[in-house]
Order: C-alpha cells, then sequence, then structure tokens
C-alpha cells in the first residue's frame, strides 16, 4: 500500500562545494529533470546554506526542490552562525533536514532541540526531514528498534501529518561507510516506525520515510523496493550528477 507514495530523492551535500560546483551538479540535475518531465519522482536538493541561491538559480523550472540542512528553533534573534527557517524559506527552499545523526553528534542535539527545529521549520511553511537512527553499539545490542522509534517519538512536533513532516531513517553506522543494513533489516525498522508514525501523525499511512545511509546507484532499486520505504536521502552519492540521477532513476 505504502509503496504507492511518491518517492522521495534527496540530496544531502553536508559541507561540500562552490558556488561554480553548485551551478553545475544542480544545472546538470535540472537538464536531466526536465528531460525526463514528470517521471513520478520527487527530487530534493539540501545544499549549504551560502549556495542555496546558486542552486535554486540553476534548478530553475525543473521541478527540482530545495532545502536546508539544519534550521534553528527561533525565527531570529541572537544567535551568530545560525538560520533561521523563515530565512530558509524567504530563499527559496521547501524542505530541511533536521535531526541529522552529525548534527545530533556535532551539536550534541537531542529529540527536543530537534522536535523545536521541526515546529519552527512548519511553522514558516518548510517541511522538515526528521532525521533518526541508532548507533552500531544500539544495533548490535538488538536496540535499533527501540531507538529509532524512541527518537520518532521525540523528535515529531504536535500536529504532524503526512502533508508536513518526512521521516528519514538513518543508521548512523551506514553513513558514509559504504556499510548497508539488509533489506529485512530496513524493512524492521521501517515498518517499525509506520506502525509508531500511527498514534504521532495524521495521515500516517501516508507519511514519506526516507532510507539514508550509503545509498549508491547501485543499491537504490532493492533498498526502494522495501516496503514502508518511500525514497532515500543521499550524502555522498548526491555530489556526482550521474549518481544521484541513476538513485532517481531507481525510484521512478
Ligand atoms: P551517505 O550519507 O549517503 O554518504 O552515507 C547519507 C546522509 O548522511 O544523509
Amino acid at each position: 500500500m505504502t509503496q504507492s507514495l511518491r518517492q522521495l530523492i534527496a540530496g544531502n551535500w553536508k559541507m561540500h562545494g562552490t558556488t561554480a560546483f553548485a551551478s553545475d551538479l544542480a544545472g546538470s540535475l535540472a537538464d536531466k529533470a526536465s528531460a525526463a518531465g514528470n517521471n513520478g519522482v520527487d527530487m530534493l536538493l539540501c545544499p549549504p546554506s551560502p549556495l542555496i541561491a546558486a542552486v535554486r538559480g540553476a534548478i530553475g523550472e525543473s521541478g527540482i526542490a530545495l532545502g536546508g540542512q539544519d534550521c534553528h528553533a527561533a525565527e531570529q534573534g541572537a544567535h551568530t552562525g545560525d538560520i533561521s527557517a523563515t530565512m530558509l524559506a524567504d530563499a527559496g527552499c521547501s524542505y530541511v533536514i533536521v535531526g541529522h545523526s552529525e548534527r545530533r553528534a556535532d551539536h550534541a542535539e537531542d529529540d527536543a532541540v530537534v522536535k523545536a527545529k521541526a515546529a519552527a521549520a512548519q511553522a514558516s511553511n518548510l517541511v522538515p526531514v526528521i532525521c533518526i537512527g541508532e548507533t552500531l553499539a544500539e544495533r548490535e545490542a538488538g536496540r535499533a528498534v527501540e531507538v529509532v522509534t524512541g527518537q520518532l517519538r521525540g523528535s515529531v512536533p504536535e500536529g504532524a501529518s503526512a502533508s508536513n513532516i518526512v521521516i528519514a531513517y538513518e543508521p548512523v553506522w551506514a553513513i558514509g561507510t559504504g556499510r548497508v543494513p539488509t533489506l529485512a533489516d530496513i524493512a524492521e525498522v521501517h515498518d517499525a516506525v509506520r506502525a509508531a508514525l500511527a498514534d504521532i501523525a495524521g495521515d500516517a499511512e501516508k507519511v514519506r520515510i526516507l532510507y539514508g545511509g550509503s545509498v549508491k546507484p547501485e543499491n537504490a532499486a532493492e533498498i526502494l523496493a522495501v516496503g514502508n520505504v518511500n525514497g532515500a536521502l543521499v550524502g555522498g552519492a548526491s555530489l556526482k550528477a550521474d549518481d544521484f540521477w541513476g538513485i532517481a532513476e531507481a525510484a521512478a
């Protein structure tokens, strides 16, 4: 049933790129997307903030969406170095990643912080892509489902529904490592997330749940065919147009 949801293929560029790189990469993806027409897949690019304007110019009317990689929970104020959801919306974004494991680790963001950021995103009409995922130690202890559903409950704002959240399951140990859970393990977590969503989000069966962690063109088709996987959050492979496009094609 949930496989009929439109897949979302999101590129998380992390801290990579220059203006020239961003224009080239986004421009080349826009050309491919425009040539392919409406191929049934939603595409999203999340560049570093200084490159948002360049990506916005390059994606033009291709239908590719633009997103930030993080936002502050406040709308404005004395928060040097931070960016608000309102600013991202003003810059042309429609999504923002919140709670990525690198932010949870590098900036000590806990579920409450992630939830506040997600709520701020919604208040600015951005869809937060709320990231959750277990560490290797937690998986080896058999606690993956418990940890992930716990993060979900703590990080999703009240009033969430299919139109105003996307969930991304990203096992921390699979990010940037080339290691991927078995398809059965991905299915187990995505099924558990879907079930848990029933208590905390409206239209829970329609909330898109992305998988992230070492998604490549080579493994995308089999991962995207798993039940309750409704797209991918892609790091490394989103930095090459052919690789990212290959993943989008696997979703089509
Ligand atoms: P990766 O990163 O595709 O390079 O593993 C995914 C992510 O961190 O979003």
